[in-house]
């Protein structure tokens, strides 16, 4: 079955960065959220990623014009009737998810592929509360989502072959390249990218190096484009914290534990760039 019109429940960062691909490659988009200056707010960061690439002469006027027709949004669930696919992208919780998911599964045709963009919970809970459960799957997108190749299709064990094939078809014509993973705690990424960061911060609290210099070391001394106290920031402490505690409840090895800094920041509420502060300070820019 090939995918025309895409539904995205959620329109954050991800949610917002999500709806704008596919409306710029070509899919009818319906987008929803939880409020209007919610979905407004999101609307309006994809009119301005919009405005940026026109104003770079990567977008013609009509181009902008085209993707705007292509992109609706709607407070209403039941809009999203006529979906061939929809794309989960709300808050990081399990119970949300599940009520969204039987939601869906009545709203929506048989037919109609349901996945979640989450980065770290079980996506085989989402499918085990649908009658779908071969029609569901992660798909999961990374941060910038515009800008960042990478699409993790996420299976279960009762996740079809037509599904998958579906999934890597749609996501390629996003400009995206899809891996296939299986459904265990980080997937593929965050089981090696999240240990990664936690051993960095774990290197600062035991006073090896300084946080600009870990950040500069490993940026100058690897090409990595961001180090990670930067990419910690970017990515969200919470988000961080969530997923290593998740990777951590199936394997409980100390790589995986969240630091005891991680923990005292984000109850700060010092979450990284989106709150102005987290282990850099972004109030001045
Ligand atoms: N939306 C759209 N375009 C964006 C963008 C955004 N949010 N951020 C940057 N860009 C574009 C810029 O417009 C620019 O385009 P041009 O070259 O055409 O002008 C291009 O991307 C490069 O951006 P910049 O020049 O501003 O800066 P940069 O070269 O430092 O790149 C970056 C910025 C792409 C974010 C880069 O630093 C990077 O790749 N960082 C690592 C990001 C990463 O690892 N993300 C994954 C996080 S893990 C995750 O998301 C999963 C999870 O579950 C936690």
């Amino acid at each position: 079955m090939a995918i025309q019109k895409v539904g995205v429940v959620g329109c954050g960062l991800m949610g917002s960065g999500i709806a704008q691909t596919a409306a710029q490659s070509g899919f009818d988009t319906l987008v929803t959220e939880v409020s209007q200056p919610l979905l407004d707010r999101g609307m309006q960061r994809i009119q301005g990623a919009w405005a940026t690439m026109q104003s770079k002469g990567k977008l013609t006027a009509e181009q902008v014009a085209a993707n705007q027709v292509r992109l609706r949004s709607t407070l209403d669930l039941n809009d999203f009737a006529d979906r061939d696919i929809v794309i989960e992208v709300i808050i990081e919780q399990k119970e949300p998810k599940l009520a969204l998911f039987r939601q869906l599964d009545a709203i929506t045709p048989p037919a109609t592929l349901l996945v979640s963009n989450t980065s770290s919970l079980p996506i085989t809970e989402m499918a085990a509360v649908t009658k779908r459960r071969d029609k569901v799957a992660g798909l999961h997108f990374f941060n910038p989502v515009p800008v960042m190749k990478l699409v993790e299709i996420v299976r279960t064990v009762e996740t079809s072959d037509a599904t998958v094939a579906a999934l890597r078809q749609f996501t390629e014509t996003m400009g995206k390249t899809p891996i296939i993973a299986k459904d265990t705690a980080g997937f593929v990424v965050n089981f090696l990218l999240i240990p990664y960061l936690l051993s960095a911060i774990r290197m600062y609290e035991q006073g090896v190096a300084s946080m600009e210099d870990i950040d500069a070391a490993m940026q100058l001394g690897t090409n990595y484009p961001m180090g990670p106290f930067t990419l910690t920031d970017y990515v969200g402490l919470d988000t961080t914290l969530y997923a290593a505690e998740v990777i951590y409840a199936e394997h409980p090895e100390p790589a995986y534990a969240p630091p005891a800094l991680l923990r005292r920041m984000v109850t700060l509420g010092r979450l990284g760039r989106k709150t102005g502060q987290g282990f850099y300070d972004y109030t001045d820019k």
